[in-house]
């Protein structure tokens, strides 16, 4: 089983990039590690805690120099938290600064979550993140904002990504580019939560609300541009999932004879309680249909001694997942390394 190269850059610029390092001796060793060659030498030991301290829905990526950055919901005075490391098992260094001081004119500045950030060209970052609404604080919807380098400054744009209020809003975002059709993506979550009938989180008293996970496809070029209308790729199953489904990422990989698997991560029950989860479904295409893994939840309490496990984000190409669980300042980062077993997600070895 090899993982396929599936990072955020067309492959043309990948080669055009490629050749530049190459031919440039100050370039050798600044670009990120092989990918899509071979899988990382791996310890399927255990899972890790990468960061001691609140650090909720991590997301991942690598810059061009090599260096990993983690990206978080706010904590203490900052809107969106940022971290550094040389690889993604660690050692991770939090970083103290906020990275998007500035949420955008249609939100409160206030509250904002889960962000994701996408490099889509050189110079050119996209962070995806859910933001409160200024005019109804009840609810969240995503917002996107621009940087030329890793750690910003972010510029948000004027106007939310989505924002379906009569659904709830929307939170949760996370961008895809899948390598094989060099189409981009944007998944996030409708917040059904926020237009519930009350109980757990919100939805856990009848009439339920739906919270659909969306697949918007966006121009490969900006990450912004929306292309379409979102489909809806999953939704809470009341049995499987309780109130909620949420926090989703998707990653493809290819086994050795060609065939591709679209992993959708995500979390189902409350965040706030044990029951919370990383949990998948795959498919044959980015847009489905998606088939519940039948073994139950990938991470869950009371694995490898976790509690409230939820809000994954994989490394593409690399096997490695980072995640937040409950730790005696919050949620912190843990992060574990994963094969795939046909398609089947196997954590921890
Ligand atoms: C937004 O919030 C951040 C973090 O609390 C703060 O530094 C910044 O000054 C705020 N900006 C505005 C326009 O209120
Ligand atoms: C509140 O703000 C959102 C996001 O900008 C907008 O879509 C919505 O129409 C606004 N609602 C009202 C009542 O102005
Ligand atoms: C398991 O986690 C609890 C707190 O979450 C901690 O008190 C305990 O020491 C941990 N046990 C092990 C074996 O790590
Ligand atoms: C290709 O390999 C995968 C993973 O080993 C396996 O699940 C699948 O059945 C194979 N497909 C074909 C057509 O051989």
């Amino acid at each position: 089983m090899r993982f396929s190269f599936s990072r955020d850059w067309p492959p043309s610029l990948l080669l055009s990039l490629l050749s530049f390092f190459c031919s440039s001796p100050t370039g050798v060793g600044a670009f990120p590690t092989p990918v899509g060659l071979s899988l990382v030498a791996r310890d399927t030991s255990s899972v890790n805690l990468l960061i001691d301290q609140d650090f909720p829905d991590p997301s991942i990526i690598q810059d061009t120099d090599g260096t990993w950055y983690a990206f978080a919901t706010a904590s203490g005075p900052r809107n969106i938290q940022a971290a550094q490391a040389s690889t993604p098992s660690g050692p991770w260094s939090h970083l103290n600064q906020d990275v998007l001081s500035n949420t955008g004119t249609w939100t409160s500045n206030y509250s904002s979550w889960a962000p994701d950030v996408r490099m889509v060209a050189p110079g050119r970052y996209v962070m995806y993140y859910s933001g409160q609404l200024s005019n109804e604080t009840a609810y969240h919807c995503i917002g996107t904002a621009v940087a030329t380098s890793v750690l910003g400054p972010y510029d948000p744009a004027p106007t939310p990504f989505a924002c379906p209020l009569k659904q709830g809003g929307a939170i949760d975002p996370a961008g895809f580019y899948d390598v094989s059709t060099g189409r981009r993506y944007v998944l996030y979550k409708v917040d059904g939560n926020a237009v519930g009938n009350g109980g757990y989180c919100n939805n856990g008293v009848a009439p339920f609300a739906p919270t659909p996970i969306m697949l918007q496809e966006v121009s490969v070029d900006d990450g912004v541009t929306k292309i379409g209308d979102a489909v809806e790729v999953l939704d809470r199953n009341q049995d499987a999932d309780g109130p909620l489904v949420e926090a989703p990422e998707m990653f493809r990989v290819e086994a050795a004879n060609g065939t591709a698997t679209y992993v959708l991560l995500y979390s189902n029950h409350c965040f706030d309680s044990p029951g919370y989860t990383v949990s998948y479904a795959t498919a044959a295409s980015a847009s489905g249909p998606y088939t519940r893994s039948p073994a139950g939840a990938l991470i869950q309490t009371g694995d490898w001694n976790l509690t409230a496990p939820g809000g994954a984000t994989a490394v593409d190409g690399e096997g490695y997942v980072v995640f937040h669980a409950n730790c005696a300042s919050g949620r912190c980062m843990f992060g574990a390394f994963f094969s795939m077993d046909g398609s089947a997600v196997v954590v921890g070895g």
